[in-house]
């Protein structure tokens, strides 16, 4: 059985759906993809249906990076469906465990940022309304927290490699 991550934002659309690409990306880098899968959604219904952000797209573009996706909303479902499901900020957190109500699935949900290394940002900035500068800065981050969040898996013994 793969362990399954889980990545949630507001719209599914330029942070969760980047770290997904990324993540999958390094899977397949270092031959984990038997051991780890990933998917994306977000807390709203805003944006279902839609494909990812074109300046996320861009700028993960630059790097060699795909940008694929489906956007969708989160639902209840996705706690039985996912291991760990990973909030790109306080908000996408709270409304998460809000959809939870008895508590049963709040250890499964951690917020991105604890796993990154270099950056010591509690949580991925909301790039939407902001410049490409937002989008550069959203990636390295991203970029940062998957590493971490693979080590730290290997590390804690949870998948083993
Ligand atoms: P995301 O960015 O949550 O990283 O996908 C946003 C996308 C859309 C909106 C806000 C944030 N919006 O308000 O439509």
């Amino acid at each position: 059985m793969k362990y399954k991550l889980l990545f949630v934002c507001l719209g599914n659309i330029c942070r969760s759906p980047g770290a997904e690409n990324i993540m999958n990306h390094l899977l397949e880098e270092r031959g984990l993809t038997r051991y780890i899968s990933c998917d994306s959604a977000g807390t709203s219904s805003y944006h279902i249906g839609d494909p990812p952000d074109r300046r996320m797209s861009i700028t993960l573009k630059n790097r060699g990076l795909p940008h694929q996706g489906e956007a969708r909303q989160f639902t209840p479902i996705d706690f039985w469906d996912f291991d760990l499901i990973l909030a790109m900020d306080r908000s996408n957190f709270r409304d998460i465990l809000a959809l939870d109500p008895s508590g049963d699935h709040h250890e499964k949900v951690k917020l991105f940022c604890e796993f990154a290394r270099h950056h010591s940002l509690q949580e991925v900035p909301d790039p939407y309304y902001g410049g490409p500068d937002g989008f550069e800065k959203v990636a390295d981050l991203l970029h940062d927290a998957c590493e971490g969040l693979l080590e730290y898996l290997n590390q804690q013994g949870t998948v083993k490699w």
